[in-house]
């Protein structure tokens, strides 16, 4: 495994490889959910292919008050998860040699990106769509997979790669999570041992709906589920939650869900944020 850690470097390697490259951006602190990331795009490449893992704290997507600073870094550790899953480029790149000081072009979605983790985080998909932007251009892959964890990330890079025509594939991978339920995040290590205990609770919640939507206990009011839900949540560490957004959407548009049912069959997507302690978890699922 190759390990890349300057911009001018990875142009170089690009101009040099005649192969086809499969791209997993992440911002390291690697655990299984970015893991089977990589794993996809070790099957989408095939023999003939390559797979680039990148691994970069892009501070672009962090706002003022957010945890840019403390965001676990493990370069080490995560350059062995990498070699063990079969990736066989890392770019670690510095955020100098990433951003120019004076930088002055951005790309903003400006449809998809606005409610949700867009509305509690301004700018921060605007941070997001401007380095995956970046990488695309710095390894040009054929595909690029991303986690389904990450929902609204999801479909406002596939816009992205829609309306800027990137030539790149966009491979979705399911949520990966922990044997209790709760979602792997590299955030989960802010968690304390209770608030940790408690956290899967999220996700209970959250099949709970589902499986009350499906039994027709909210009739057809997508309004009426989110009030349950925002309930349960504010409760799921007692004191300590605190639910930043509950939201039933259309699992395209992400725009508010008017009805359950589209064409005879439950469709929408459950998406959640809630701060357990300081630590601001996102999780969500589909209808079934
Ligand atoms: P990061 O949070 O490190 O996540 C990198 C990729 O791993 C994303 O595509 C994310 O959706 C996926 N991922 C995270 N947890 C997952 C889980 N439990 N199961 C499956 N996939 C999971 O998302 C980012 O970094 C950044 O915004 C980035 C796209 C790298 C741009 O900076």
């Amino acid at each position: 495994m190759e390990v890349i850690t300057e911009v001018d470097q990875m142009v170089e390697w690009v101009r040099e490889c005649r192969a086809p490259r499969v791209l997993v951006p992440t911002m390291g602190a690697l655990h299984e959910g970015h893991l089977s990331l990589c794993r996809a795009a070790r099957d989408r490449a095939g023999e003939a292919g390559v797979v680039v893992a990148t691994i970069f704290v892009n501070p672009t997507q962090f706002g003022p008050n957010e945890d840019l600073d403390a965001y676990p870094r493990q370069l080490a550790a995560d350059l062995a998860a990498c070699e063990a899953v079969g990736v066989d480029v890392v770019f670690a790149p510095q955020a100098g040699d990433v951003y120019a000081s004076d930088a002055s072009v951005s790309i903003s979605e400006a449809t998809l990106a606005l409610g949700l983790c867009g509305g509690s985080r301004p700018g921060h998909f605007d941070g997001v769509c401007t380095v995956v932007a970046k990488l695309f251009n710095l390894t040009q892959p054929v595909a690029a997979v991303f986690g389904e964890k990450d929902y609204q990330q999801l479909a406002v890079i596939r816009r992205m790669v829609r309306d800027l025509n990137f030539p790149i594939e966009i491979v979705p991978g399911p949520t990966v999570r922990e044997a209790d339920g709760l979602a792997m995040s590299s955030r989960n290590a802010y968690l304390t041992p209770s608030q940790r205990q408690a956290a899967p609770g999220i996700q209970q919640a959250m099949v709970a709906l589902r499986e009350e939507i499906a039994a027709g206990k909210y009739e057809d009011s997508p309004s009426t589920a989110v009030e349950a839900l925002e309930g349960r949540l504010e409760q799921v560490a007692g004191s300590e939650s605190r639910v930043d957004y509950v939201a039933l959407v259309h699992p395209d548009t992400l725009q508010p869900l008017e009805s359950f049912w589209e064409d005879g069959e439950l469709r929408y997507r459950l998406i959640v944020a809630v701060f357990v302690g300081k630590t601001r978890l996102i999780d969500n699922i589909g209808a079934n």
